[in-house]
């Protein structure tokens, strides 16, 4: 069985690209095809000991889910589940979607948010990046000058997401001892 399983949620389709796009380049042995958080239940997250979580934000620096007006269940319904969740041991790492045009004062948000959760779940967290190369006022998914995880926007920097996400799969890859 594949090794690192690859969690999204998504809105209009750029999360799951992403998610795909990460599982090519690690491979089939190494990596699970992604699947979508509103079809999955908790205990699947634990059949594996490395994870790659991705999420868009949506409405207002929000998760996507039904409050976020997205157009179908999403991280938020899956949010309760982190309640009794142990992840102690488990690798993870996220990436996050967003716009730093439109929304530079949220950029990113659901990127920060989803990280409290999955930390406060015991995870060894890994794949921090660079905020260098992109120009936001505020986002919820820094921490001492670093992004919790990948940051991709597909809306104004789409010619950079290749390469970003080639170099933060290395990255990742050395850090999870993968
Ligand atoms: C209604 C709406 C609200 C958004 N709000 C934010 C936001 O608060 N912060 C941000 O960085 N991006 C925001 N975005 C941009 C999306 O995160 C971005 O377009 C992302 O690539 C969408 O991913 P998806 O196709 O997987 O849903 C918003 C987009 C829409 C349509």
């Amino acid at each position: 069985m594949a090794k690192v399983g690859i969690f999204f949620g998504t809105d209009t389709g750029s999360t799951r690209k992403v998610a795909k796009q990460i599982q090519q380049h690690l491979g089939d042995e190494l990596a699970a095809k992604p699947v979508n958080i509103n079809k999955v239940e908790a205990d699947d997250l634990l059949a594996y000991d490395y994870l790659i979580l991705g999420t868009p934000t949506l409405g207002e620096g929000q998760l996507p889910g039904m409050e976020s007006d997205c157009s179908e269940e999403s991280w938020e319904e899956f949010l309760p589940n982190f309640d009794d969740l142990d992840l102690t041991g488990k690798k993870v790492a996220l990436f996050g979607l967003g716009d730093q045009v439109n929304y530079p004062d949220q950029f990113v948000d659901g990127l920060g948010e989803l990280y409290d959760y999955v930390a406060e779940c015991g995870a060894d967290m890994v794949g921090h990046w660079p905020i260098d190369g992109y120009d936001f006022n505020e986002s919820n998914a820094v921490d001492d000058d670093e992004f919790l995880g990948l940051v991709i926007d597909k809306d104004n920097q789409a010619h950079l997401t290749d390469e970003r996400v080639s170099i933060w799969l290395e990255q990742i890859k050395a850090e999870m001892g993968l």
